[in-house]
C-alpha cells in the first residue's frame, strides 16, 4: 500500500511550488544559473520553482538544509564543485556527502575569469600575475567561502605563483563582486556567468580565463596558461540535487524538467552570452551525474590530501 501511495504521489507531483536552494548569496553565479533553470523548469512542471538563498560556510549550510529536508521533491538544491570538495575540506559536516543526496542531473560547465577592480594598476594578465607573485599579502583576493570555486581558484593561483595573498571571505561572489566594483577589493576569480556582464559594462577589469581553451564570449582574454601559468586548468560545474530518499519517479520528473530547461532556446542563448555551456544530454541523467559526483569527491580528496602534506 505504501508503495502504491508513493506511485500515486509521484503521478500527481508536483501539486505545489518547489523550493530550489541556492547555497550562496543572491546576485552571484549560482543564483544566476539557478534562476534561469528554475524559471524554465517551472514551465514544464506546471508549478513555480522558487529560488531561496541559504548561504554560508562555502555552500555547506545550504547543502545541510537540503540533507535535512523532506525527500518529497519539494526541496531541491543547485550546487557545484564545492559540494564535492567540501567533503574533504570540512571536518564537521552534519551530512555524508556521498550518501545524503540524489543527483538529479548536471547543469552547466564553464571557466572562471581572473578579475580586478577597475583602477588596478596591472595592464594585462602577465603584469597582474607579476604583481600577485611579488606583492603577496598586499593583494586582497575575495572568495565565496572555503571550498567554493572562487576559493579553490585562489588556492590554485597561490600554488602556481608560490605566493600568499590576503584572502577575504564572503557568502558568495555576488557580494565580493560588489566590493570589487566599489574598489574595496583588488582581485576576484569568478565564474564567467557574472564576470562577463561586469567586464562588458566596464565595471571591472578581466585578465584571463582559467580553462585550457579561450572562451568565445571573451575572445580577447588569454588563458592563464598562455599568460604563463603552465598546466593551469580549472573548469567549474553545477548540478541539481534532491534529498537521498526522494522516490525515483520524482527524481525522474525533475530530471525531465531539467533536460527541457537545457534545451530551452532562451536558456541556451543566455548561457552562450555569459560563456557557460549545458552538459551534453547523455551526461545529464541522474546516473551519469552520480558517477561524475563520486569521481569529483575522490579527485578533490586527493588534491586536498596532497596539499595538506
Ligand atoms: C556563488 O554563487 O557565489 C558562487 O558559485 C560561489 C563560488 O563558488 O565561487
Amino acid at each position: 500500500i505504501l508503495m502504491l501511495a508513493g506511485t500515486a504521489v509521484a503521478q500527481d507531483y508536483p501539486t505545489r511550488p518547489i523550493t530550489m536552494i541556492v547555497p550562496f548569496a543572491a546576485g552571484g553565479p549560482s543564483d544566476a544559473i539557478g534562476r534561469l533553470v528554475a524559471q524554465s523548469m517551472s514551465k514544464s512542471l506546471g508549478q513555480q520553482v522558487v529560488v531561496e538563498s541559504v548561504s554560508g560556510a562555502g555552500g555547506t549550510v545550504g547543502a545541510s538544509r537540503l540533507a535535512r529536508s523532506d525527500a518529497d521533491g519539494y526541496t531541491i538544491l543547485i550546487h557545484h564543485v564545492a559540494l564535492a570538495a567540501g567533503a574533504s575540506l570540512y571536518k564537521n559536516l552534519d551530512y555524508d556527502t556521498s550518501t545524503a543526496f540524489a543527483p538529479i542531473g548536471l547543469v552547466n560547465r564553464g571557466p572562471m575569469v581572473l578579475l580586478s577592480r577597475k583602477n588596478y594598476e596591472a595592464s594585462d594578465a602577465k603584469a597582474l600575475l607579476g604583481i600577485m607573485r611579488e606583492q603577496g599579502t598586499k593583494v586582497s583576493v575575495g572568495h565565496a567561502g572555503v571550498g567554493s570555486n572562487s576559493h579553490l581558484c585562489t588556492l590554485l593561483m597561490q600554488e602556481a605563483l608560490n605566493s600568499k595573498f590576503t584572502l577575504v571571505a564572503y557568502k558568495g561572489t555576488g557580494p565580493a563582486m560588489n566590493d570589487l566594483m566599489g574598489g574595496q577589493l583588488d582581485i576576484l576569480c569568478d565564474q564567467s556567468t557574472t564576470a562577463i556582464p561586469q567586464i562588458s559594462g566596464k565595471m571591472i577589469k578581466g585578465y584571463a580565463v582559467t580553462s585550457a581553451e579561450r572562451l568565445d564570449a571573451l575572445k580577447d582574454l588569454p588563458t592563464l596558461q598562455e599568460a604563463g601559468l603552465k598546466d593551469f586548468n580549472f573548469t567549474i560545474w553545477h548540478g541539481l540535487y534532491a534529498p537521498a530518499k526522494t522516490p525515483e519517479p520524482i527524481v525522474k520528473k525533475l530530471n525531465e524538467a531539467l533536460q527541457a530547461a537545457l534545451s530551452d532556446q532562451s536558456v541556451l542563448q543566455r548561457f552562450a552570452e555569459v560563456g557557460t555551456s549545458p552538459f551534453p544530454a547523455d551526461q545529464r541523467t541522474p546516473a551519469a551525474h552520480k558517477k561524475q559526483f563520486d569521481h569529483e569527491i575522490a579527485v578533490w580528496k586527493d588534491v586536498i590530501g596532497k596539499n595538506k602534506k
